[in-house]
């Protein structure tokens, strides 16, 4: 029998009257992103792609800010909870492997949001997984990351797995730019820092 996805694991046996028991859970957009698009302000006929993206929050700020939304995740559970905290949203939720995306998504978005999948996946993976999520991304669109960071002294281990410095800018060497990056001290026990960087193509 094929063992079953950890995250559909997660999700699956999540209590559904207290999402927030589930770890990474917060039940409200990421603050960093909510941030950026404030000081960015609305948007017209734009498309954005939310990877990993759990119950839904992330994609719902972006919608409100006026981008047409997709939101996938591995997890047809989290996908299933987050149409249903979101009934009124368009958004378009569904099941994808961000290992597995199709031709017609290469070059298919204006801005592309990433929280914690990254450092959710095996570190052998990152560059592998840096190059499809920068494929993504539209000609002078744009990549959010956000994570957890350590410093190239630590070892915190994982999963998740922090992200070190070189690693932000594997961003830069599959041919974006870094538009800032901002580290906030004290996300232990994950690692030393929260982390968000913004980079366009
Ligand atoms: C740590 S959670 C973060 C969820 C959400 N982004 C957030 O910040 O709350 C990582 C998410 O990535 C999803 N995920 C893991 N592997 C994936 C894959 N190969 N393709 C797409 N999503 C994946 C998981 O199901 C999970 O929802």
């Amino acid at each position: 029998m094929e063992k079953k996805n950890f995250f559909e694991s997660v999700y699956e046996n999540a209590d559904h009257d207290d999402l927030s028991s589930i770890p990474w859970a917060t039940l409200a957009p990421n603050i960093y992103l909510e941030k950026h698009l404030a000081m960015q302000g609305p948007v017209v006929g734009k498309k954005a792609l939310v990877i990993g993206c759990g119950l839904g929050d992330d994609a719902l700020i972006l919608e409100k800010y006026g981008y047409e939304v997709e939101a996938l995740d591995i997890s047809p559970s989290a996908i299933a909870l987050a149409k249903k905290r979101h009934p009124e949203s368009k958004v378009d939720f569904h099941v994808g492997d961000i290992y597995d995306m199709p031709a017609s998504s290469v070059g298919k978005y204006d801005f592309v949001y990433e929280g914690l999948t990254i450092q959710s996946l095996p570190p052998s993976d990152r560059e592998k997984l840096v190059g499809i999520i920068v494929s993504l991304v539209a000609k002078e669109g744009e990549l959010f990351v956000y994570a957890h960071a350590q410093d190239d002294t630590d070892n915190y281990g994982g999963p998740p797995w922090p992200l070190y410095a070189d690693e932000f800018t594997l961003f830069e060497k599959e041919g974006l730019e870094q538009v800032y990056i901002e580290k906030e001290t004290e996300s232990k026990p994950v690692a030393p820092y929260k982390c968000c960087a913004l980079y366009r193509k």
